[in-house]
């Protein structure tokens, strides 16, 4: 198939492309910023700089593309800070998973493209069991500061999948050496907050591209969980994600202070958060996890690339 990757260049396009290719596809990777496209062809894919909330230029780069798949992975969260409020740090990605997704399905209608792939999140309600199927409700009442965002990953499993497509709720990326959760883990900013006991879901980002190249291969409409097979609460894989990484134990806040530092949504991630099942798209993709944990995961991920900022530890005074 000819496919279309919007956001070719990101976290996850730089691993989905080069499988695409090894797949037999032939791929055109779109990206923004002007300077990416060399890194694009590099992949194998043929590059277009283009800007999803321009619907014009989406329009044309699609009609010219002649697609008969398009993937869309763009997303903003490349160096921005975290605030308080979710919906601040999420503001153009809300934007790329609303009008973007929007804008890229008008254009697939128009070019009569047949498979439409898009990234979405595992953010489901915090009731009920804790491991959730996609048939589950998402978070039906998100908390102050988060709803925008909720409302947009909603619009994009709605349109992706009223249009016969496909949405991927992926669990929490992992796996490239910029990982958003590196640098406040070895900062010791990121604490175990109250009892750690929100349960969550990741997925190399290895396996979130292999499962995007075969969800290409199926029928929608769709939606799939796309995680590993072990959740976990807070309290367990932050130790074991800061010991990967060499860092300090993380430090442990009471609620009370998580919340006048943190906010109440960073709270009530931390202690109430419920996690996904991937059966349905192990069961109907026929997908395997080459990482079916994090705890193999991050350990393979982070043993070579963070080996040289190690802590120094003193020797063990010799008997
Ligand atoms: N499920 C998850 O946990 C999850 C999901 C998404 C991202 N993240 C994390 O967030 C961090 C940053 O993600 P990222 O590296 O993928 O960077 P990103 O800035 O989110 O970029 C993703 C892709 O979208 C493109 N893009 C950005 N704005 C666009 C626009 N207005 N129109 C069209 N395309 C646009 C980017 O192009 P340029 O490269 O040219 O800017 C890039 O190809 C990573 O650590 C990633 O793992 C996590």
């Amino acid at each position: 198939m000819r496919v279309f990757v919007a956001g070719a260049s990101g976290a996850i396009g730089t691993r989905l492309v080069p499988q695409l290719i090894e797949a037999g596809h032939e791929v055109i990777g779109s990206h923004r910023s002007p300077d990416r496209a060399e890194r694009i062809r590099a992949l194998g894919a043929k590059p277009v700089t283009l800007d999803l909330l321009d619907a014009l230029a989406v329009r044309k780069a699609v009609l010219e593309a002649t697609p008969d798949a398009i993937v869309h992975q763009a997303t903003a969260l490349a160096n921005v800070s975290f605030s308080k409020s979710l919906d601040r740090t999420f503001a153009q990605t809300n934007r790329l998973r609303t009008e973007g997704t929007d804008t890229l399905l008008a254009a697939a209608r128009e070019a009569g493209v047949r498979r439409f792939v898009a990234q979405s999140f595992a953010s489901y309600a915090r009731e009920g069991g804790m491991i959730k199927t996609e048939d589950d409700p998402l978070d039906p009442n998100p908390l102050a500061g988060t709803r925008e965002t909720n409302a947009a990953m909603r619009h994009l499993d709605e349109v992706v999948t009223a249009a016969g497509g496909v949405a991927l709720r992926y669990g929490g990326f992992y796996g490239a050496p910029n990982d958003g959760l590196i640098a406040p883990i070895r900062k010791r900013q990121f604490p175990i907050i109250g009892d750690g006991g929100g349960v969550f879901s990741f997925i190399h980002l290895d396996d979130a591209a292999t499962a995007t190249v075969l969800a290409l291969e199926h029928d929608g409409p769709a939606i799939y969980n796309i995680v590993d097979d072990e959740p976990a609460p807070l309290r367990e894989w932050l130790l074991v994600l800061a010991t990967a990484l060499g860092a300090k134990p993380p430090r442990r806040f009471p609620r009370w202070l998580a919340r006048l530092v943190a906010g109440e949504a960073a709270v009530v991630t931390a202690t109430e958060s419920h996690a996904a099942s991937n059966a349905k798209a192990k069961r109907e993709l026929s997908w395997t996890p080459r990482y079916p944990s994090w705890r193999q995961g991050f350990l393979a991920a982070y043993a070579s690339i963070t080996i040289g900022d190690r802590p120094r530890t003193r020797p063990a005074a010799i008997t």
